[in-house]
Formats: structure tokens, sequence, C-alpha cells
């Protein structure tokens, strides 16, 4: 059991003060009873709980999906840039999420937050090789050399040696051309640096899929939703 000033305040509706202030005016029901006093106790996974008639969700996590925007940093926070946490709204910032993995600043698509640390963890530890799929444009001609390079296993700048990865040619010529990447580890800016090592440049990229999940392609860029149940199924069980 906890107070209920506590359990409200922790999902955003003020400090605990703010809250007295609420249960005093009578907009606090617990299960259907209106709440005299802010210290009360409740059950806040049993207890149903509603403020001004609305029903308050509890819960300690929270997973979000966001179709992350250009131009913006996938940190919690920085000194000169907008962060893909400032996108949230208030009442999901209260749960303190984070990003999971990174993607560039020019990077866009698909980026998972969340508050949970142990599942953030097995998601990103390169022990677990959770499949990463981005579309990429490149500035030339992609072509079978590629694709088994790919599958051989880059070798970046620093000397490092990707673990293989699968290159798929949507189209190609001189001009330029469509691929999809699907990548295991997440090294910083290791899409680029694959392209970068056969002289090639990835000239736009956008992360589709990630531990099973698609990109909701109905989240316009900038926008977020929470997982659905079976989402977040899917996402444990990889
Ligand atoms: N690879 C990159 O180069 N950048 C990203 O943002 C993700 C993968």
């Amino acid at each position: 059991m906890e107070r209920l000033d506590k359990v409200l305040s922790n999902l955003g509706f003020g400090s605990r003060k703010d809250v007295k202030g609420i249960v005093k005016d009578g907009a606090v029901e617990v299960d259907g009873v209106v709440a005299k006093s802010s210290n009360m106790q409740v059950d806040p996974e049993k207890s149903k709980i509603t403020v001004n008639g609305e029903i308050v969700r509890y819960r300690k996590f929270i997973y979000l999906m966001m179709n992350k925007p250009d131009g913006v940093v996938s940190a919690t926070f920085d000194n000169y840039d907008e962060t893909v946490i400032d996108l949230l709204e208030e009442e999901y910032q209260v749960f303190e999420p984070f990003p999971v993995g990174r993607l560039d600043k020019d990077t866009v698509g698909l980026l998972l937050l969340t508050n949970d640390g142990e599942l953030n963890h097995r998601l990103i530890s390169p022990k677990w090789h959770v499949d990463k799929i981005y579309y990429a444009e490149i500035n030339t001609r992609v072509d079978e050399s590629d694709v088994e390079a790919f599958e051989k296993g880059i070798v970046l700048d620093d000397g490092y040696k990707c673990m293989p990865g699968k290159l798929e040619i949507i189209n190609s010529n001189e001009d330029g051309s469509e691929v999809y990447v699907t990548i295991q580890e997440g090294k910083f800016h290791q899409v680029k640096r694959m392209f970068q090592s056969l002289d090639k440049r990835v000239v736009y990229l956008k992360r589709v899929q990630f531990g099973g999940l698609s990109l909701d392609e109905k989240l316009p860029e900038g926008s977020y939703r929470e997982l659905t149940e079976e989402e977040l199924e899917k996402l444990k069980s990889v």
C-alpha cells in the first residue's frame, strides 16, 4: 500500500501539496468514494482512482515508440539541441524515460523510450543479438560485392570488425541506391561507417525495425505512442 498523494504525485499530478489541494476540492475518488485525505493508503495496482472523473492508469514502467525526427538528439539532456525527451508531454516525462540506444541527430525513425532499465539493458547488450533494420539511401551504386562484404563483416575505420550484417538492395544505379541494412550491433555511426568503409556515403537513414517491432507508419515524425501489449510481449521475448 502507498499514500494517495505519493501515487498521484508520481503520476504527474503535481507536488504532494498540489495533490492535497485537489483531494480537498473533492476531485479524487478511490473505489467510488470521494477521498477525504491525501495521506490515505491505496493499493496503486488495485484501487480504482479517478481525478475529476477520469481514471488514473497506474503503471511503474512506460514503453514508448517514437518516430524520431531529424535534428533532435537521442539523449535525456543536451546543452544545445532539442532532445527526444523534450518532445514528450509532461504526463510521460514524469516517468523519467530514456532512449533505448541511440540514433544520430540526423537519423529518423524507430526509437524506443522507457524507464525500464532492465529491459533497456537487455535490448542494447550485444550479447542478445537484437536485430535492427534500417532503410538507407546511398549516394552511389551498391552491388553484390557490397552484399558479400556485409555478410563477411565489414572492418571499420578504427579496425573494428563488425558482426555479419545483411544488405538488401531495393534499387540501385550510379546516381544512388535504396537499401535495407540489418545489423545486431549499435556502434557509434555504425551504418554510416560501414558504407564509408566501402567508399560510399549514407545520405538518408531511417530505422524501421527494432527487436521485431516495426515502426508504426501512422506515426508522423516527432510523434510517439505507447507500445501495445502484444508489442511489449514481443520485445520482452527477443
Ligand atoms: N547507424 C548510424 O550510422 N547512425 C544511426 O543513427 C544508427 C545506426
